[in-house]
């Protein structure tokens, strides 16, 4: 059955916009510690309630190493880490002076999440920090069926729209993000409504996804501003959804495309929210058009599903991922949205299927360590429709029953998100997913409020995709302090589903080293995954030097057809292992069946201070072993290890493998790969940076090549007619080696400015099962 999330590659992070490179949530795709109890305040991260004054004080660094950034296209970050010695201390003021200015920090204009650049000296004051009222609606026994009394019910009830202004006039972060909607819906204005586009066999889920974008900004700058001109341009809008409009919109008996049914789900929350956000403006015959309307398209369909068609409905069962939380989501906003006013009992019945199906799926999406069961990306659309969902039954009837705290790791999820960022974009692993028009990964600053971990949302007020009218609501302006003060560098998720590392050298770098890897087991992710047990990627002085390649074509032939050995999603190569960065053994895929590796890690467990600026003792260290014998096949015995060295400035990665096949390493990379004379060193050259790459004692024979980032000739033929995606730039490093037993060791050394051959390391070698933290001094 399929699965597919909508349309293809082109819209991963990176590449234009189908809407235009004004399109603010294009690019954003885009990790907190896991705390040993269940949600409890920490000193760190403190709420700081009324009539507290603040002051936010990140160390001011006198006479401070800066770090800088030796990249052609990039403006320059300001703290220091791995070897980065000298800096720009001018642009670093120039950072601290945005901040002041408007309370967010500038971006990053070349990573591909637009990573926030911390100033050196981030010390600014924030004067009075106002806390939100409590919401006086606090029934005694909550019913999903019994609304409050008032209106707005979903996310923002009146008694916040009425808070909001002061609390926009004393803090930066609502302040700047109330100008980027106003500015953002006043662009949408001008524009079209959004034209109806079939993408092929898939959806319409972008199409559904902007409108929902575009109501719920046009709809908050109603609220705020009381000027009817934006509730007429969102009727315009409603209007074009329902094909009431000037053009076509969709087959008259399905126009919001039940048979990808997240399209009906975004479509049926656009409606739920503008219905309910501009509930005192709609005349009652604008209301009951758009109850018609939900009801046919939407809500009916989800009866259909919810009663058994599961051509439409399959997402219903065993759907730990995104699918179940956007179904039941949207279903929920709209059902929650006309609760009261509709008369057919259509909601109720909604209600009663989408919450118990939500606990028992979308819920259980987060294992034990906070691990999204997806994929990095996938996370955002399954955490936005959780949090939307929550967050709605909360204002509208008094509580969640149970979809924050079924799942008692749930609350961990932020851990995931912050870790899986690295310092210039995700460890964006299997399948990346759509565009992310009104998806964000601003669920955290929900979660940061609920489950009272504050450092989620002064990770996520930073970030580039913070603006848009959830954030305004969700956030909680008595935060205070710095997400990366007393945060650990590194942290190892253990559920054998996903286990995986992230170490890096510092949390307010984008030109921080950065290495994460992967185990896990290669089924369970809803079809996202890609054949990538022991895959990793590493990013250096601003640039990712080992990366991925991304989604295929959602549309190829088989694509979606499930995850056996032999399926086609396999043949497809930037799903199989030679499109990863992993050993391959008789140019083979993985053993999709491989049971749970098993896996060793350590760490010196630094954590930063309050400082953006922030070097690694030289002893620091941390590193991750995998035993991926299970995930081979013609394998005796394999373990794959990844360390920093010296002081976290270089790399090693070890493979002890006895193969009975045929031996090739792989990795990806953007850069200029030119190879030594020995065959067994090479420079990976980007811009005008540099690393090099080198075999340490290298076996007999053993030579680096490189190739096309495409598959083998001898590969199993893909379905007829189909192809796989150019990977233009992209090259591959390899190193083949006959079946045997080795001790591969591969030393990335980045060339960090300041840093002279010298200052370089060459450990001894070590057998995996020897490493520890003290393994290579
Ligand atoms: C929100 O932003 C708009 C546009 O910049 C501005 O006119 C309005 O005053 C802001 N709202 C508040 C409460 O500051
Ligand atoms: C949305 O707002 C952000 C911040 O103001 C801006 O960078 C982006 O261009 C805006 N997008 C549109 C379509 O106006
Ligand atoms: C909009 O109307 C509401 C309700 O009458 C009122 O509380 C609010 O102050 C008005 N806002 C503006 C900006 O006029
Ligand atoms: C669209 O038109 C149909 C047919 O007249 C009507 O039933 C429906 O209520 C309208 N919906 C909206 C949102 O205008
Ligand atoms: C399931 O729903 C689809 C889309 O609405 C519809 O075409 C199909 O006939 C339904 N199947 C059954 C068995 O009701
Ligand atoms: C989770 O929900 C299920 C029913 O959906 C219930 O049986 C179970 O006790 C709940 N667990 C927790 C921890 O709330
Ligand atoms: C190449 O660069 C792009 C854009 O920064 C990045 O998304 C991608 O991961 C890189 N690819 C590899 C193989 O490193
Ligand atoms: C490699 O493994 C495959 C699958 O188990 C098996 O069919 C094949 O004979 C093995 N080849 C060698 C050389 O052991």
């Amino acid at each position: 059955m399929a699965s597919y999330n909508s349309i293809n590659n082109q819209n991963q992070p990176g590449n234009a916009s189908p809407y235009g490179s004004g399109d603010p949530y294009y690019n954003a795709s885009s990790g907190y510690i896991t705390p040993q109890n269940p949600p409890k305040s920490s000193k760190r991260w403190i709420w700081i309630g009324i009539p507290v004054a603040i002051a936010v004080i990140v160390a001011a660094v006198v006479g401070g190493v800066v770090g800088s950034r030796h990249h052609s296209s990039s403006s320059s970050s300001a703290s220091s880490s791995g070897g980065s010695a000298k800096g720009s201390e001018a642009s670093a003021s120039a950072a601290a002076s945005v901040k002041n200015a408007i309370g967010v920090f500038p971006t990053s204009t070349n990573s591909d999440y637009l990573m926030p650049i911390y100033p050196s000296t981030a010390s600014f004051t924030r004067s009075t920090s106002l806390a939100w009222p409590k919401d006086s609606f606090q029934p005694k026994n909550p019913s999903p069926t019994t609304p409050r009394p008032d209106r707005p019910r979903l996310i923002a009830p009146a008694y916040m729209w009425q808070a909001l202004p002061q609390l926009i006039s004393q803090d930066p972060y609502l302040k700047s993000w109330n100008t980027s909607i106003f500015n953002n819906a006043t662009a949408y204005s001008s524009l079209p409504p959004v034209v109806y586009h079939m993408d092929g066999a898939s959806g319409i889920l972008d199409n559904a996804r902007e409108i929902k974008m575009r109501l719920k900004a046009f709809s908050y700058v109603y609220r705020m501003t009381n000027d009817t001109k934006w509730a007429d341009r969102a009727w315009q809008e409603i209007q074009n959804a329902a094909g009431n409009g000037t053009s076509p919109f969709g087959p008259d008996d399905d126009k919001w495309n039940s048979m990808h049914f997240l399209d009906t789900g975004e479509f049926t929350a656009a409606y739920g929210i503008a219905y309910d956000w501009l509930h005192d403006v709609l005349t009652d015959d604008q209301k009951s058009q758009m109850r018609t309307t939900m009801i046919k398209y939407g809500l009916s369909l989800g009866m259909n599903a919810y009663n058994g068609n599961m051509s439409i409905g399959w997402w219903q069962t065993a759907t730990e991922g995104n699918w179940n939380c956007v179904c039941n989501g949207g279903l929920t906003l709209g059902a929650l949205a006309i609760l009261g006013d509709d008369n057919t009992g259509i909601a109720e019945q909604i209600l009663s299927h989408s919450i118990p199906d939500t606990l028992e799926n979308c819920v259980q999406a987060v294992s034990d360590d906070g691990s999204w069961a997806e994929t990095a990306n996938y996370w955002y659309f399954g955490t936005t429709g959780h949090a939307e969902m929550a967050a709605s039954l909360i204002t509208a009837t008094g509580s969640d029953y149970g979809l924050l705290t079924n799942n008692t790791n749930f609350y961990k999820t932020g851990l995931f998100h912050m870790y899986i960022q690295g310092a210039t974009s995700l460890f964006n692993y299997g399948d990346h997913g759509p565009n992310k028009y009104s998806t964000t990964a601003n669920s955290i600053t929900y979660y940061a409020n609920y489950y009272d971990q504050p450092v989620y949302a002064l990770f996520q007020r930073d970030q580039h995709d913070a603006a848009e009218p959830w954030s305004m609501f969700y956030y909680n302006p008595t935060v205070a302090g710095a997400f990366w003060d007393g945060l650990p560098l590194d942290h190892f998720f253990d559920n054998s589903l996903d286990q995986w590392a992230s170490m890096r050298s510092s949390w307010t770098d984008t030109n921080a080293l950065y290495v994460a890897m992967k185990a896990g087991q290669l089924l369970g992710h809803q079809n996202h995954n890609d054949l990538d047990s022991g895959d990793w990627v590493f990013d250096a002085m601003g640039t990712r030097w080992a990366g991925e390649l991304g989604s295929g074509d959602y549309l190829s032939e088989g694509y979606f057809d499930g995850a056996e050995q032999d399926s086609p999603r396999w043949l497809y190569y930037r799903k199989r292992s030679e499109g990863q960065n992993l050993i391959l053994v008789n140019q083979q895929n993985q053993n999709v069946a491989g049971a749970k590796p098993t896996i060793s890690h350590g760490t010196t467990g630094e954590a930063q201070g309050s400082s953006t600026v922030y070097t690694v003792p030289d002893s620091s260290v941390a590193y991750f072993v995998a035993d991926l014998t299970s995930a081979y096949f013609n394998v005796t015995s394999y373990k794959r290890g990844i360390r920093t060295i010296n002081g976290r400035k270089q790399v090693l990665i070890q493979d002890d493998i006895n193969a009975q096949g045929t031996i090739m390493w792989r990795m990806h990379t953007n850069a200029t790969v030119t190879v030594d004379s020995s065959g067994t060193s090479a420079t990976l050259q980007i811009g005008d940076l540099k690393t090099t790459l080198q075999i340490l004692t290298p076996p007999n024979g053993a030579q680096i090549s490189t190739g096309p980032a495409q598959r083998f000739p001898n590969d199993p033929a893909l379905p007829a007619g189909q192809s796989d995606q150019a990977n233009p730039g992209v090259t591959v490093v390899m190193i083949n080696l006959p079946a045997g037993t080795y001790n591969l060791q591969v030393l990335f050394n980045p060339q960090w400015s300041g840093m002279a051959a010298g200052d370089f390391k060459t450990p001894a070698f070590v057998a995996l099962d020897d490493w520890s933290t003290t393994s290579h001094q």
